[in-house]
């Protein structure tokens, strides 16, 4: 990452889990060689992250400087307020800190994101974060990111935004790259909205592999960070199995021409 510090690619994201589902699946997750979650405080389960995170610690003898952590600050309501729901998600999550904590969206305008940066930039210095993102920004020539370019401020190492074959928002890419900036991909899985396309399922037979894992390994291709959900046992350590085949170029190419744009949750090409 542009702070050289680094980030395993390979992630399971917990939206949408209770906390129970959230501390099994951690846990599960973890045994199975997944060394990076994501969560959030809007997702309500960083307690049960950080209960999945200690109770693999416990079996396992991994320490925690192995595992990577990252959850995302809800309300955009400056900068005091940023720092105290940080300190109450490490509290709820019982961690000393997150190794990437991310704004979860640019809502609030320019003065409000500059505030919000900053003190995103001192939790760093304060060892409360060790990495800072952001998440969904965008607009034209992502704007968002520019402003912080044009700024001079030290610059967010990812920016996590939905990303698979249907939906590759090229311009945020380019401009993201162009800046050294990581993209993060949510929703890799396209929620599973497509696992049924005729060419999905062609790639996947193809290759002996699931509809799933062929989305995975376009992203990971791509240089993306993916961060699959799910709340089912086989089905994490089915994600995981991606990095004992390569896509050809002209599968890739077959895969990128399927972009429709497609939005899985929100659209956020349309945040303020
Ligand atoms: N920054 C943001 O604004 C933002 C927004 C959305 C998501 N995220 C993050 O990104 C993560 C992933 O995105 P996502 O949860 O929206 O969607 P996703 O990972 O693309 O898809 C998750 C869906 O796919 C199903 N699934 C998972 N593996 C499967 C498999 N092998 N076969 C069949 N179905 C499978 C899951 O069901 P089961 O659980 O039943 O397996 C779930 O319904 C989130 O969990 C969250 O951490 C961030």
């Amino acid at each position: 990452m542009l702070d050289g510090r680094k980030v395993p690619a390979f992630g399971l994201g917990v939206y949408e889990m209770s906390g129970p589902q959230t501390r099994a699946a951690v846990a599960w997750a973890l045994e199975a060689g997944y060394r990076h979650i994501d969560t959030a405080e809007w997702y309500e389960n960083e307690a049960a992250v950080g209960d999945g995170v200690r109770d693999f610690l416990a079996s396992s003898g991994v320490s925690r400087d192995d595992i990577f952590v990252t959850s995302k600050l809800m309300h955009n309501r400056g900068y005091d307020a940023a720092l105290r729901d940080l300190r109450a998600s490490l509290r709820r999550a019982r961690l000393d800190y997150f190794d990437l904590y991310l704004l979860h969206a640019p809502s609030g305008g320019s003065a409000m994101r500059a505030e919000l940066w900053r003190a995103m930039l001192d939790a760093k210095k304060a060892g409360l974060i060790k990495s800072a993102g952001v998440s969904n920004f965008s607009r034209e020539a992502t704007k968002h990111i520019e402003e912080i370019v044009a700024r001079g401020d030290e610059l967010p190492v990812v920016n996590q935004i939905d990303l698979h074959p249907f939906q590759r928002h090229l311009e945020y890419v380019e401009s993201c790259r162009k800046h050294g900036i990581l993209l993060e991909a949510w929703a890799p899985l396209a929620r599973a909205m497509r696992f049924e396309h005729p060419v999905i399922e062609t790639v996947a037979e193809k290759y002996s592999k699931t509809p799933a894992q062929i989305h995975l390994r376009w992203g990971l291709q791509h240089g993306f960070i993916v961060i699959p959900k799910s709340a089912s046992r086989n089905r994490i350590i089915e994600n995981s199995r991606v990095f004992d085949f390569e896509l050809s170029a002209d599968d890739m190419e077959q895969l990128d021409a399927l972009d429709e744009n497609l939005v899985t949750d929100w659209d956020i090409t349309k945040l303020d």
